[in-house]
């Protein structure tokens, strides 16, 4: 683009545009980039300038920029058929469910479609309040179980069931029934700085007794991300998860995983809820699916879920719910391109290869006075910043911005865990395209130790 094509289009984009979480007064002196292109784990700005783009778009784009096969792909498709309701069938998600149920390894055979995350975990959650009604009739079973600082998606059920005080005080009153106990986060231990493995324990029975405080047979289902994203990548123990699939199980509350952002590849496994044998009912998935060539989002359930969906047509068991957009074609022959690239080019053991290198050299930041914890697995990961390592005390929020402004200006994007309240939103976030090299992992954690030292 040329100089003046950039000034035009940042015109003509703050004359019309309303952007998310940025605050448009006075925003023309300092206007977001004009991404004009990509390829690989890089992105280029309107100026021509590189950038390493350590988050993925957000946390999404997991084969990278530039792949002409998902291109091709998605256009053979529109010529094909761009898109039908999905109350017929189409080829495309056809097939993508009957991928899905094959890297599940058949254990999730069934695909409801829709068109992102906060869908996919609204129709979880609707379907797991249905699937209760139909096999537990007797029993009011309408109460969802999440956790605090947890983030499941921008509806008012999804931000209800979400922990996220910045996101959520606005939109408020929610409804009834979103309960919230504690995250497993031993830095941060909720209970007043137990030992790393009991503070999960206790987070994990927090469970326990919120559902037997509620009253079981009011309680539809838990939702939780495997490892929790956005508060700052906690990785729980393999403990920590046996306790709450068994509470889950004990007190027939269906477990919802969130998957959105840990899904395909990202933790260096297909889901992140391998890392942990667990059995899911539901788990909600978008993002990585197509790694942000088309937007679509997916719940993949169960024989046993689905099952309680079967019925005489008199009986009307079927899912009550349906979206313009669900299984739209052209997005599945994307999400089955992408599927393809990720199997062929074994991006989820690329992940864990890159992701434990990442991790060892973000591990030597530790050295630095700012740099409290480090977390994460695959290539999802965490820096959590503080000003004072021993008392805990979250880095400020300017300073936290300052070094997401400075890796910028030393070409390399990283997030932040924003919007967090109770003082957080300190930590460093990081999940680039599954494709980043070696060389590129060592730049991250160049340009993040170069940033930090010079923070004053
Ligand atoms: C864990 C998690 N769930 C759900 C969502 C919502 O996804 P979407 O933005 O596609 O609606 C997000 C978005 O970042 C997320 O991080």
């Amino acid at each position: 683009m040329t100089e003046q094509s950039v000034r035009d289009v940042v015109k003509t984009d703050l004359e019309h545009v309303w952007h998310p979480m940025l605050q448009h007064k006075g925003l023309e002196r300092n206007p977001p980039m004009v991404v004009t292109g990509a390829r690989g784990s890089t992105i280029v700005d309107g100026d021509g300038r590189e950038y390493l783009d350590a988050m993925a778009g957000l946390w999404c784009v997991n084969v990278g920029y530039g792949r002409k096969e998902i291109a091709d792909a998605v256009y053979r498709q529109l010529l094909e058929l761009p898109y039908y309701p999905h109350l017929q069938i189409n080829r495309p998600a056809a097939e993508l469910a009957d991928k899905l149920a094959e890297l599940t390894g058949g254990r999730l055979r069934h695909t409801y479609f829709v068109n992102s995350g906060t869908e996919a975990n609204e129709a979880a959650m609707k379907l797991a309040r249905q699937y209760q009604r139909q096999v537990r009739p007797g029993e009011p079973r309408y109460k969802f179980i999440s956790r605090y600082l947890s983030y499941h998606g921008t509806s008012l059920a999804t931000l209800a069931a979400g922990g996220v005080p910045e996101r959520k005080t606005r939109f408020g009153p929610y409804g009834d029934g979103f309960v919230h106990v504690p995250p497993p986060y031993p830095y941060r231990c909720p209970f007043g700085g137990l030992e790393p493995e009991a503070s999960e324990l206790a987070s994990a029975r927090a469970l326990e007794h919120a559902i037997l405080a509620e009253g079981p047979e009011t309680v539809a289902a838990v939702i939780m991300e495997p490892i929790q994203s956005g508060v700052g990548v906690l990785v729980p123990s393999p403990a920590y998860w046996r306790e709450v699939q068994a509470i889950c199980r004990r007190y027939g509350v269906l477990l919802i995983l969130d998957e959105v952002i840990n899904g395909f590849g990202r933790t260096g496994r297909w889901f992140a809820y391998e890392h942990y044998g667990l059995e899911p009912d539901l788990v909600s998935v978008a993002k990585g699916i197509t790694s942000g060539y088309q937007p679509l989002g997916a719940v993949l359930a169960t024989d046993a879920v689905f099952e309680a969906f079967l019925g005489e047509p008199h009986e009307r068991r079927e899912a009550v719910q349906v979206n313009t957009w669900g299984g739209h074609a052209a997005a599945c022959a994307a999400g089955l391109e992408t599927l393809r690239i990720m199997e062929e080019e074994d991006l989820p053991g690329a992940a864990a290869q890159v992701g434990a290198h990442l991790l060892a050299g973000l591990e030597t930041l530790k050295e630095l006075p700012w740099v409290g914890d480090v977390r994460g697995k695959g290539l999802l990961a965490a820096v959590e910043l503080v000003a004072d390592k021993e008392t805990r005390q979250p880095l400020d929020s300017a300073r936290v911005a300052a070094v997401v402004q400075g890796c910028k200006e030393r070409g390399v994007i990283v997030g932040r865990s924003g919007g967090i309240g109770a003082g957080l939103g300190n930590c460093i976030t990081l999940a680039p395209p599954l494709v980043l090299t070696i060389a590129e992992a060592d730049r991250i954690v160049d340009v993040l130790q170069d940033t930090l030292q010079s923070l004053r």
